[in-house]
């Protein structure tokens, strides 16, 4: 069907004008759109009007866009007080509450309003698109427009097609996501669509790893920031957006994947979810908050003066050891030469994927004098180290004073096959092997979207790729074999890319 999503006199209508819907009609009107916007809720759209109308003249202030075109962009925002009177749209978005027969009720009323050649989109952000559509007369002009809070701040919008979606709907999409200054992204209808899916290898394994009693929460946190590159960790992250939000979704992406070990939900989340401890908003979730509501961190153990008498480290994996031993060097710390340990030294490992119990055992080394390194991220802005069950205080103190004794922070954890940076971000990296694997969205726009919509430092690919996809795989490998849980399994696209070598970017035509 020819639709013109450039023609200069394009009107978009908005359902519903709350957090989310206001701020697509600012983009909407900034972009040129003109705008017809709607709420049930009396005074709702007018409140909605104001709001955006304020926040264009801010953007005016701040030098973004002249007086002139937020003065002209506001006059492009007109409110209606029925579904009715979008009839002259040309797009329609719904932004109204998350609720599958209100959504469905109200776009059945829409296509009895709207011309034939009018799309219908949702902001959904949980729902199935496919689902939404399925009771329509011409469900093939629908698509899911998915954009993220707060809108004008954060440039992603997810361009879903449905199963019956036609392309001109999803390139018409695209077309008026660039016009509103966003950077659209398309994709197939799946749950969690790409960014809420990639988001829960994040926070989930996490919580994973704390309830294994790995590590605090604030350890967690620390080690993604200050090893692997995250604004934030998983817990502060969770904090912010609150439990309410994150468990929930959590579970609708568990259930609609028909139980796929992958996106498992915790049971730490999920009891304060039930107990309402859920984060910034109560005032209390993984951490507890002062009056200024700054989080209360304990703070980390200080360091130990011990140091080891002797060093020997393993070469079971070349690269750690060529790390561990350069690091060493560089502190003037001479590594024993020989094949074996001697009788009292410090023994390091430096794993991929494996627990130091695992290291110990399989390259009969002494447990009790052995720690394990994670040399897979670098090491300059804080170093992560774990021991054997069995291991001796007193070596685990040596290896934590040795490693800490150029001033670089160093977090120990109890014994966890990956670490704690290791599996979390093996985790992003093989949730985007899968969205690739199953042709929802291509690896370029996944990588897009999780480094605009998640803020994290790459998308799972550019990781991927920054690690070595063997490495990735080599962690998921062990992962899998040392739990026994297909949780970890590696995806087949990782899997073939790490055999051959190649870039996880590499495409299959
Ligand atoms: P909200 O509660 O702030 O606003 C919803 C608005 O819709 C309210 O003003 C309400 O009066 C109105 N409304 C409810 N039913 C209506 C109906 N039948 N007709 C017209 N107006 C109606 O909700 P929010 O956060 O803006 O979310 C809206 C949609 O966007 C939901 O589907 C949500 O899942 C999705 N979304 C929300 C995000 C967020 O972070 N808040 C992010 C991305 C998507």
């Amino acid at each position: 069907m020819p639709f013109d999503a450039n023609r200069p006199d394009l009107t978009i209508g908005v359902i519903g004008t709350g957090a989310m819907g206001r701020g697509i009609v600012q983009v909407a009107a900034a972009g040129g759109i003109n705008v017809i916007m709607t709420d049930t809720r009396p005074g709702a759209a007018q409140e909605a009007r104001e709001f955006v109308v304020k926040m264009l003249a801010r953007a005016a202030e701040k030098g973004s866009m002249s007086a002139a075109e937020a003065d002209a962009a506001g006059k492009r925002v007109r409110i209606v007080d029925s579904l009715a009177e979008l009839k002259p749209c040309h797009v329609v978005v719904e932004a109204i509450v998350e609720n599958l027969e209100a959504k469905r009720q109200l776009f059945a009323e829409l296509e009895e309003i709207v011309a034939a050649d009018c799309i219908l989109a949702t902001n959904t952000s949980s729902l199935s698109v496919t689902t939404i559509a399925a009771k329509l007369k011409s469900p093939q002009r629908f698509a899911g427009f998915h954009f993220f809070n707060p809108v004008p701040l954060m440039r992603l919008v997810e361009v879903i097609d449905g199963l019956l979606t036609e392309s001109w709907v999803s390139d018409a999409l695209m077309t008026i996501g660039k016009r509103m200054t966003r950077e659209p992204v398309r994709l197939t209808d799946v749950p969690g669509f790409l960014v809420n899916q990639v988001g829960r290898g994040f926070t989930i394994e996490a919580a994973h790893i704390a309830q294994e009693g790995i590590a605090s929460f604030a350890d967690i946190d620390r080690v993604m920031r200050d090893v692997a590159g995250f604004r934030m960790g998983p817990f502060e992250l969770m904090e912010l957006t609150g439990l309410d939000v994150t468990q929930p979704a959590s579970e609708l992406i568990y259930n609609q994947f028909f139980h796929e070990p992958r996106y498992r939900p915790n049971l730490i989340m999920r009891a304060r979810f039930e107990a309402g401890v859920l984060g910034r908003k109560t005032k209390k979730g993984f951490y507890e908050y002062d009056a200024q509501m700054k989080a209360i961190v304990a703070p980390e153990s200080p360091t130990p003066t011990d140091m080891p008498s002797s060093v020997w480290v393993s070469r079971a994996n070349e690269h750690g050891y060529h790390v561990v031993s350069s690091l060493l060097q560089s502190m003037g710390i001479a590594l024993e030469p020989g094949a074996i340990p001697t009788a009292a030294a410090l023994i390091l490992v430096t794993p991929v994927g494996e627990d130091a119990t695992t290291c110990a055992t399989e390259q009969s080394l002494d447990p009790k004098r052995t720690v394990a390194i994670d040399t897979l991220f670098p090491m300059v802005k804080r170093r992560t180290i774990m021991a054997t069950p069995i291991t001796d205080p007193e070596y685990r103190r040596m290896a934590h004073g040795l490693l800490a004794s150029d001033g670089v922070p160093v977090t120990v954890c109890r014994d966890s096959p990956g670490f704690i940076a290791q599996r979390i971000v093996s985790m992003i990296v093989n949730i985007g092997c899968s969205i690739a694997q199953s042709r929802t969205a291509e690896p370029a726009d996944i990588d897009k979207a999780v480094t605009l919509g998640l803020n994290y430092p790459n998308g799972p690919f550019a990781f991927g790729d920054v690690i070595g996809p063997r490495q990735v795989h080599t962690v998921l490998a062990s992962m899998s074999r040392i739990y026994g849980d297909p949780r970890y399994r590696p995806n087949i696209w990782l899997t073939r890319r790490a055999n051959l070598g190649v870039s996880l970017l590499t495409p299959e035509p």
